[in-house]
């Protein structure tokens, strides 16, 4: 997989370069590159905003640096391209799978009052567009989301993970959250790790971790329980 990453602060994505994508390029799974914006502006003070039409707060992303970045990184392949925004579509578990089956991703990190909107109008003479929000709220910039975005995707990428089958259980793989884990010693500091899972029943524990999981959704995370999550072996009960 091949990913660009443009932004003003090309120094906030220094972490791409350690851990995680770190490993995956060395691997030779990903081959990635932060540039700078103001690589594709020509005045004097290297200018990448101005005030916005109509009046109002802020100032706006101009849109003829983000078009010739974009026609460059776009050259010779038609990949997707990701605004990072507030006003996208939420950055799920889903979203992540979908774009680490892509060959190439194109991050437009915004800042300020965002870019000019006939940038994203035309994007999609360069590839797939899609506006990515990280959450509902708003950061200064779309740099940690496109770091957030590119952990979650390059950790996917067939080969990454020497165990595939830690991916299976995690949270939001299907729709629940993790079960909680225990590791030795058995009692800390007057907390014992539950009986069950020192009692060798693979059965026990495989239901007693759906139950957690189960439980664990209902309480933090409503949204997410579907009956097809409750079995006879579950005592959880969901309000409906
Ligand atoms: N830029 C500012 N806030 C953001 C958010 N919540 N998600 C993605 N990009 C952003």
């Amino acid at each position: 997989m091949r990913i660009d990453i443009v932004s003003i602060f090309p120094d906030y994505l220094a972490p791409l370069e350690l851990s995680l994508p770190g490993k995956a390029r060395d691997k030779g799974l990903l081959d990635i590159a932060v540039h700078d914006l103001r690589r594709w502006t020509y005045d004097r003070h290297r200018t990448v905003d101005d005030t916005p039409y109509g009046g109002g707060a802020g100032m706006v992303m101009k849109p003829e640096p983000w078009g010739e970045a974009l026609d460059e990184l776009t050259a010779d392949s038609t990949p997707t391209i990701i605004f990072t925004t507030p006003s996208g579509e939420p950055f799920t578990q889903k979203v992540a799978r979908e774009l680490s089956t892509e060959q190439h991703l194109v991050f437009a990190c915004g800042r300020y009052e965002g870019i000019d909107q006939r940038v994203i109008d035309h994007a999609s003479q360069w590839g797939r567009v899609r506006e990515t929000s990280l959450g509902d709220y708003v950061l200064n910039g779309g740099e940690v989301a496109a770091l957030a975005v590119t952990e979650a995707v390059v950790r996917l990428l067939p080969g990454f993970m020497g165990n595939p089958d830690s991916l299976v259980e995690e949270s939001h793989e299907d729709g629940l959250l993790e079960y909680p884990v225990y590791t030795k010693p058995a009692a800390w500091r007057g907390h014992e790790v539950p009986a069950v899972l020192m009692s060798g029943n693979h059965g026990a524990i495989a239901a007693w971790r759906h139950e957690q999981r189960v439980e664990r959704t209902a309480r933090r995370r409503p949204d997410l329980v579907h009956a097809s999550h409750l079995d006879e072996q579950s005592s959880v009960r969901v309000a409906t």
